[in-house]
């Protein structure tokens, strides 16, 4: 039997998804200890894990590197590949909002050439340019995006809310939902076809958890 790859993005994703796994059948023990090694293996099953950086989960699935891809929907919208989305886990939820000073709420809207910050740039566009026909100046950023409207480099940002709390302690707050994000399961398109009953298999081991 061929082996099946799973890519899971690396942090607190890859954990709850190696418990429904686990709750499964399948054995993600060696990956449970704590090590740097970013490929195990699950002989009795054939089931190969590989942790991947959030926003690379889509193109190993895509690539067929990875058969099946754990990630969240952030990271889909960004990377926007050609893939199959099973099912929506429900974990890792947490919200993409546009989010600034509070002034900002009845303002931000009505400005030409906005100057919004956001590490998910396509997400940020598509939003502003394709469903509000709004005019903006992005500016890409990698991390610690809430800093760039306390010291003037964007107007706005738009980011990822979970607890509330980066944003309150600096100051800022939610001025607009852009969508809901939680955990994908996601399949390669030609993997769906050659593994659909194994593929299927875990898809219905995960439907009757979440
Ligand atoms: C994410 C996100 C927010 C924060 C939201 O950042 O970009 O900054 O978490 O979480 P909260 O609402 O619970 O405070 P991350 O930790 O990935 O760091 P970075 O964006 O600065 O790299």
């Amino acid at each position: 039997m061929q082996y099946l790859t799973v890519a899971l993005a690396k942090g607190r994703l890859a954990e709850l998804a190696m418990d429904l796994f686990i709750e499964n059948g399948y054995d993600c023990s060696e990956m449970k200890e704590k090590s740097r090694k970013l490929i195990f293996t699950d002989e009795k099953n054939k089931m190969k894990f590989i942790l991947v950086k959030a926003s690379d989960v889509p193109t190993y699935v895509e690539y067929g590197a990875a058969d099946i891809g754990i990630v969240g929907k952030d990271s889909l919208l960004e990377e926007n590949k050609n893939l199959y989305e099973m099912i929506n886990l429900g974990f890792g939820a947490c919200k993409m909002a546009v989010c600034g000073p509070i002034e900002m709420k009845d303002k931000f809207r009505k400005i030409n050439n906005l100057k919004v910050a956001s590490k998910y740039t396509k997400i940020a566009e598509n939003y502003f340019q394709e469903q509000l026909g709004q005019t903006i100046e992005l500016i890409k950023l990698n991390g610690s995006v809430e800093l760039a409207p306390l010291v003037g480099l964007s107007d706005v940002i738009v980011d990822i809310v979970e607890s509330g709390k980066t944003l309150k302690e600096n100051g800022l707050d939610v001025l607009e939902e852009v969508c809901p994000l939680s955990a994908w399961f996601v399949v390669n398109k030609v993997s769906m076809k050659i593994h659909r009953e194994r593929i299927m298999k875990i898809v219905e081991g995960f439907k009757k958890r979440v």
